[in-house]
C-alpha cells in the first residue's frame, strides 16, 4: 500500500527507538522528567520562546493555549477553515467557554480588514476579543503557508487592542522549510505557538506548546486540568528530541514529492490540481468533474494500492511524508490516470 492519507502514519526511526529505550522515566507530573525538560527547552529555543510544555496532541496544545489566554465569554477570532474550528469538536467552546467568530480568508490567511472590524474591546455588555488564532501551514487550505508579512500585520493589529495571538503550527517546520526561514522567524509574529513532533517529523506521539515563562506556567495547570500530564513521558520526549534534531532538514524532500505529485495529477487533467497551490506536503485534488464523490475515489484508489483521505465531498487529500518516494508518487499518479480514463474523463 502507498499510504498518502497523512504524515501521522510515519514510523519512528531507528535512532528514535534507541533514544526511547535509553530515556529517563521520571514522573513528569511529580518532580519532572529530565528528557521531557530537554525537549521543552529545545522546543522553546527552536521557536524563540521562553518556555515549552510537552503534551500528547496538537488538539490539546491548541485547547490549552485557548484556556490559558482567554476567559469565559471571550471571543476567539480565527480563519473560517481553521483546524481549531472545524476539526477539534468545538473544544474551545465546550471547555474554555469562549465562542468563536470565523474570519473569511484566502489560503488560510484571514482578511485583515474583517479582522480589524471584528476585534473589539470589553464593554459593559460583552467580554470583547480574547484571542486571535492563526494556522500555518494551513491544513484545509492544502498546506498553504502564511506569508510572514500577513502574520506580522495580524499580530500588530491584535497587539493594538491588547489581544494575544496563538498560532497553530502543527506543521510549523514545514512552513519554515517552505519559507526557507527558521521556525523562530515565524513564531516571532505570535505570542504562543504549538507544533507536532508526531506528523512529518516522524516521532510517535506529541506536540509542544511554547510561549513566555508566565504563559507556560499557567498552561501547565490547564494541561493537568484536561488530563494531559503524562507521567513517565521520557521515551516519548526522547523521540521528539531526535525528531527535532534529524527530521526537520528533510521536510523539503516531502515538499518536492508533493510537487511532483501535483504536477503529475495536473498532467492527467488540469482541473484536478493547480501545482502552484502546492507549497508544502499536502495536495488537494478536485474530483468534481468526474461526477463521483471523493469517498468513491478513495475506495477505488485503495483497490489499486493507494490510500488517500477524502477531505470534503469532492476533494481528496494526499499527504507526502518520509515513507513516500518519487516512485510511490508516480505509481499514485498512474492509478489516478487509469481511474480517470475509466471514468470516461479525457485529458484536458
Ligand atoms: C493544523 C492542525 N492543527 C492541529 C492538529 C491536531 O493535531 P493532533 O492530531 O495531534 O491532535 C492537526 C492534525 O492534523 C492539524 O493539521
Amino acid at each position: 500500500m502507498i499510504d498518502l492519507r497523512s504524515d501521522t502514519i510515519t514510523r519512528p526511526t531507528e535512532a528514535m527507538l534507541d533514544a526511547m529505550r535509553a530515556a529517563s522515566h521520571g514522573d513528569d507530573s511529580r518532580d519532572g522528567d529530565e528528557t521531557v525538560m530537554r525537549l521543552e527547552v529545545l522546543a522553546a529555543e527552536r521557536t524563540g520562546k521562553e518556555a515549552g510544555a510537552f503534551m500528547p496532541s496538537g488538539t490539546m496544545t491548541n485547547l490549552v493555549a485557548v484556556l490559558t489566554h482567554t476567559q469565559r465569554g471571550g471571543e476567539v477570532l480565527l480563519e473560517q477553515n481553521a483546524h481549531i474550528l472545524n476539526s477539534e469538536l468545538g473544544g474551545i467552546a465546550a471547555l474554555s467557554g469562549t465562542f468563536h467568530k470565523a474570519i473569511p480568508g484566502k489560503r488560510g490567511a484571514m482578511d485583515l480588514d474583517v479582522l480589524r472590524e471584528k476585534i473589539r474591546p470589553m464593554t459593559r455588555n460583552n467580554f470583547g476579543t480574547s484571542l486571535v488564532c492563526m494556522e500555518t501551514t494551513h491544513n484545509a487550505a492544502g498546506g498553504a503557508v502564511l506569508p510572514l508579512a500577513h502574520m506580522q500585520a495580524a499580530h500588530a493589529l491584535a497587539r493594538e487592542h491588547d489581544v494575544p495571538v496563538h498560532t497553530d503550527g502543527a506543521r510549523l517546520f514545514n512552513a519554515a522549510a517552505a519559507l526557507a526561514v527558521d521556525a523562530r522567524d515565524i513564531a516571532r509574529h505570535t505570542d504562543s505557538v504549538c507544533f507536532c513532533v508526531s506528523k512529518g517529523l516522524s516521532a510517535p506521539v506529541g506536540s509542544v506548546l511554547c510561549g513566555s515563562h508566565a504563559f507556560i506556567e499557567r498552561a501547565r495547570a490547564f494541561r493537568r486540568l484536561v488530563g494531559g500530564n503524562m507521567r513517565q513521558a521520557g521515551p516519548l520526549a526522547a523521540a521528539g528530541i531526535i525528531a527535532l534534531g534529524t527530521m526537520v532538514e528533510r521536510l523539503k524532500d516531502d515538499h518536492a514529492t508533493a510537487k511532483r505529485l501535483a504536477v503529475g495529477l495536473h498532467r492527467i487533467d488540469t482541473r484536478l490540481v493547480d501545482p502552484s497551490d502546492v507549497e508544502t506536503n499536502l495536495v488537494r485534488m478536485d474530483v468534481s468533474p468526474s461526477q463521483r464523490s471523493a469517498a468513491q475515489w478513495s475506495d477505488d484508489l485503495k483497490q489499486r494500492g493507494v490510500r488517500v483521505s477524502p477531505a470534503s465531498a469532492n476533494t481528496l487529500r494526499f499527504v507526502t511524508h518520509r515513507h513516500i518516494g518519487a516512485a510511490d508518487v508516480d505509481a499514485a499518479i498512474q492509478a489516478v490516470a487509469t481511474l480517470w480514463q475509466s471514468a470516461g474523463m479525457g485529458k484536458r
